[in-house]
């Protein structure tokens, strides 16, 4: 597995890059922390801001949606631990949680942003996008987005993906537009009717041969 550090673009299927890092609550060797979870790993821009203050927050408040769902998360910003515990003050006073995740700083979470493309230098030399990478047990990178500095994440919408994730491993099947958990899904295109059969036994409907509709697994 290549460790270097220039700024290469991590692509769906991927190996996740291993690294060592300094974090809120000690030293993170990244792939022993993940263990065998998934892992939400995220960017933020800075610290003692106010998005980013909300966006840490809700991600404590979704303790137990994390958990539910064997997944870690962890932040990354490029300001340093002795900040971060500063400011994990604020976050919990102010957005009325217990922060209990780290967050990667120091030189290490610099290595690593750089490793994962978290930094956009058009956007900024020096500042960590908001980057989200959905990592499996096996470290592959899943799924990832990526807004900038001004627009607050929906973990609501983070915590759908990983749910239609998990689901589509489990039940071989893909989510349509706008799917939730219970909702409708779709039959692959690479599974045959007579597979289907066997695989879906709550049955499918068919409203174009390419376009077959189960009830969720
Ligand atoms: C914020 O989190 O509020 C923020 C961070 C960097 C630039 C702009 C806004």
């Amino acid at each position: 597995m290549s460790t270097t550090l220039e700024n290469k673009a991590l692509r769906i299927n991927d190996v996740a890059l291993d690294f060592t890092a300094d974090s809120s609550e000690g030293k993170i060797e990244f792939h022993k922390w993940a263990g065998d979870s998934w892992v939400v790993f995220f960017s933020h821009p800075k610290d003692f801001t106010p998005v980013c203050t909300t966006e840490l927050g809700e991600v404590a408040r979704k303790s137990a949606e994390w958990k539910k769902r064997n997944c870690k998360v962890i932040a990354l910003s490029v300001d340093g631990v002795e900040e971060h515990k500063k400011w994990t003050a604020d976050i919990n006073e102010t957005q009325n949680t217990k922060l209990d995740y780290p967050i990667l700083g120091g030189q290490g979470a610099k290595d690593a942003a750089n490793l994962y493309g978290m930094i956009h230098p058009n956007a900024s030399d020096t500042f960590t996008v908001r980057s989200v990478f959905f990592i499996d047990p096996k470290k592959k990178i899943r799924a990832q987005i990526t807004y900038p500095a001004a627009v607050g994440r929906n973990f609501d919408e983070i915590l759908r993906v990983v749910d239609a994730l998990q689901l589509c491993d489990r039940a071989g099947v893909a989510t349509p537009v706008n799917w939730k958990q219970g909702g409708d899904c779709i039959i692959p295109p690479s599974v045959s009717d007579e597979d289907a059969k066997k695989k879906f036994p709550k049955g499918f409907k068919t409203l174009k041969p390419y376009l077959r509709v189960t009830p969720q697994p």
